[in-house]
């Protein structure tokens, strides 16, 4: 991304705190815990007992229809419509206040997207998104996932480094990637250069840098429905390898601070589709 356009989209979130400070001059914006974590390591995860429920009632409404799924595993309709009830208590209890938090400002819900994971076939290896990456949107972008199964290292569960870590193993990405492709680039053998085998180099080099200093990733696991799960998407992660006869159903939200106020009813008056990857600066609220 460019420097120019990376401005833009800090430039939006400040004029959305200022706005923020000046209407809501009794919201506390250092009470929430779980956003202090956010904003100091890069992610953090939490639950409520009505955002257990409430993935619950989500979980069974999808078990009761014949086929909810596409042929990519995603929900086959608008998920925000589908179940605006049931996501707005989740908003209600915590989500809300915590982005808030985080961001010091309101928010806007680009989009929503809800998915499963599982694996047939034990051939399957990772890929895409399976494999170590970031996702290189706007550093203010927040991804959210509500985790409607329950999540462990069997299912699926979301690996991820701190925003330390992240950086270090950025910037050797960096220094890696372009070395590789000036010089080293005629040695890989059947090398196609589609925009997939570059990702797949650098999700190479990205895992090659974590075996060598053998970082410690996150990988959060609950017994039970409902765990929020916010992270940086410059976060260095990985996600949804599942074993095979394991399933994991969640849903990502990508979050921008806004400098439009709104009610949550109102945030889910939209269908939250995914049509692109980003927001131009200038389309955002
Ligand atoms: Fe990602």
């Amino acid at each position: 991304m460019s420097e120019l356009i990376s401005l833009q989209y800090s430039i939006n979130h400040l004029i959305a705190k200022i706005i923020f400070k000046v209407k809501n001059r009794k919201f506390n914006l250092n009470k929430n815990q779980y956003a202090k974590k956010f904003n100091q390591v890069g992610f953090a995860c939490f639950t409520d007992k009505n955002i257990e429920n409430e993935c619950k009632s989500i979980l069974q409404k999808l078990n009761s229809e014949d086929e909810p799924w596409d042929s990519e595993n995603r929900f086959n309709r608008s998920a925000s419509k589908a179940f605006k009830k049931e996501l707005i208590n989740i908003f209600n209890s915590g989500v809300n206040e915590f982005i808030q938090s985080a961001f010091d400002s309101d928010y806007y819900i680009f989009y929503h997207t809800l998915y499963k994971s599982n694996r047939l076939s034990k051939a399957k290896i990772p890929e895409g998104s399976q494999l170590w990456h970031a996702d290189g949107g706007p550093g203010n972008c927040m991804n959210l996932m509500i985790c409607h199964s329950h999540i462990n290292e069997f299912n699926g569960s979301m690996k991820i480094f701190p925003w330390e870590i992240s950086k270090k193993l950025l910037g050797n990405l960096s220094y890696g990637y372009k070395r590789l492709i000036r010089s080293d680039l005629n040695k890989i053998k059947n090398f196609d250069h589609s925009r997939m085998a570059y990702r797949e180099l650098k999700c190479n080099l990205l895992a090659k840098y974590i075996k060598k200093n053998a970082y410690k990733f996150f990988q959060p696991k609950s017994k039970t429905s409902g765990t929020i799960f916010a992270f940086r998407n410059n976060c260095v992660h990985a996600g949804g390898f599942t074993e095979v006869g394991n399933e994991r159903i969640v849903s990502i939200f990508h979050i921008y601070p806004s400098k439009k106020q709104t009610s949550i009813e109102e945030k889910f008056e939209s269908l939250h589709l995914k049509n692109k990857a980003l927001p131009a600066p200038k389309e955002l609220p």
